[in-house]
């Protein structure tokens, strides 16, 4: 919302200036709309986008001080705690909580959409039996457009509906196929009298050959899981999946563009990072050891600092309590690597170099130990999170595509590689 308020920008050795103006929007910092600098033939630096708002949104809102994230206003406390995934996905996507009758509806849509295109399980077959299930989950999802051609026109209100609920209804079954291709399991049919949670359980676990009832704790934590991750503003999967989207891409395109950004270590690949990290470790006796690693900068303490957060991330003191609860239920409270973890922790929130750089453990360092204790093998920690995500993607996708001011995302750059020369033949070289 613009402001009557103007930051003013002297230039050209003070002799013209600029008046640029203030937006300020319901919580956050103010932000300084520089689109008319471009007019004093300068561009802005800011790679990383260390202090530029890429868009304008109402979606989730982060306070990285204050360590406190909400969705459409909520806070991310209640949801996990009040909430379950599927409300959080209807709550996403349409701005409010559902009433009684919505929910039951958009419940029982989503669970009756989870199989995907039988051909779909050919493709699969093309895949190595040992590749990295990000690998197929990058594939298969850009490979949906070839799948479900009448929803692929971006203009079209329905099409795009119908997409968002395909992606969310079919990305857990794709998901858990990755899974059991990787292993040589048989796909497990969905079961659409589960909870979307319970359902993915099942497709990750049961055999056709014994019944399978999911453990309620177990899928709780799974769902509290999925909520938390379901979206965090602009992150760097979400603006990939937004400048995918500003071509005109089709939605399927844009998810599988969102999926490859997720998959680094520095993002959705952290939680996974954890875990290989607890195991090089291997026991409290070389946590000193490991720390002055970190302190030298030879490696980083993966599950620890972000970006946004300057304080304790929210979704990390949420997921600690599932931690426990979930380890109490499988009777795993002393297992090692936890308490390797736990150890790791409470060193690390006191040591000064942590403490002065403000790093705080954030939601990965916990939900690693958490998907292990379900059972969830390390290489399919990437594609939960991008499971959870697809929602808080598909919901910024739908927000631009619907913005009548939209553009397409064309950021331009210093350059400073050579200047103009001439081309010199080979021979002359
Ligand atoms: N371990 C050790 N030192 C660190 C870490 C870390 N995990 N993170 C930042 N630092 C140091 C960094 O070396 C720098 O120190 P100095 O000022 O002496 O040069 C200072 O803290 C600032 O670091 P930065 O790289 O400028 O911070 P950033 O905002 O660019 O990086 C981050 C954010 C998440 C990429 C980084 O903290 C990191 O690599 N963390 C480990 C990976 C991880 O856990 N990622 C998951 C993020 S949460 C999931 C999500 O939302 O995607």
């Amino acid at each position: 919302m613009e402001t009557n308020r103007k930051v003013t920008l002297t230039h050209n050795e003070g002799k013209e200036t600029i008046d640029l103006p203030v937006l300020e929007g319901t919580l956050g910092p103010d932000v300084v709309d520089i689109r008319s600098f471009s007019k004093t033939g300068m561009f802005t630096f800011d790679p990383g986008f260390l202090a530029t708002a890429s868009c304008e949104s109402k979606i989730t809102f982060i306070d990285g001080d204050l360590g406190q994230l909400y969705y459409r206003g909520y806070p991310i406390e209640q949801l996990a705690e009040d909430s379950d995934y599927l409300e959080t996905c209807y709550l996403l996507i349409y701005g409010e909580l559902p009433s009684a009758e919505e929910k039951k509806n958009f419940q029982h849509t989503i669970m009756h959409h989870t199989m995907v295109h039988e051909q779909l399980t050919s493709f699969f077959k093309g895949f190595r039996r040992d590749s990295h299930p990000m690998a197929m989950m990058v594939g298969v999802v850009g490979a949906l457009s070839a799948f479900y051609q009448d929803s692929l026109d971006i203009a079209n209100p329905e099409h795009r509906k119908v997409a968002i609920f395909r992606l969310i209804s079919k990305i857990p079954t794709i998901a858990a196929m990755c899974f059991r291709y990787s292993i040589g399991a048989p796909f497990m049919y969905p079961r659409n009298d589960l909870s979307y949670s319970a359902n993915f359980l099942h497709m990750m676990f049961a055999t056709p050959c014994e019944k399978y009832e999911p453990n309620p704790v177990l899928v709780q934590a799974l769902d509290r899981i999925l909520i938390l991750h379901a979206d965090h503003e602009q992150n760097a999967s979400t603006s990939t999946v937004r400048l995918a989207g500003s071509s005109g891409a089709n939605p399927f395109a844009c998810i599988a563009a969102g999926i490859a950004c997720l998959w680094g270590p520095a993002h959705g690949g952290a939680n996974e990072a954890v875990l290989k990290m607890l195991d090089e470790i291997g026991s409290e006796d070389n946590i000193e050891e490991f720390i002055q690693g970190v302190k030298d900068k030879r490696y980083r303490l993966m599950g620890f600092g972000h970006r946004v957060y300057k304080n304790m991330d929210p979704r990390a003191s949420i997921m600690r309590r599932t931690c426990y609860d979930v380890l109490t239920e499988l009777g795993l409270e002393n297992d090692p690597k936890f308490k390797l973890a736990m150890k790791l922790e409470k060193i690390a929130l006191e040591d000064p170099y942590f403490v002065e750089r403000k790093l705080y453990p954030n939601v990965d360092f916990y939900s690693g130990i958490v998907l292990s204790a379900l059972n969830i093998p390390v290489s399919m920690f990437t594609v939960i999170f991008a499971l959870a995500r697809t929602v808080g993607w598909i919901s910024h996708w739908n927000e631009m595509i619907s913005d009548p001011q939209q553009k397409i995302g064309r950021p331009r750059q210093l350059y400073t590689g050579a200047p103009r020369r001439d081309y010199v033949p080979v021979d002359k070289r």
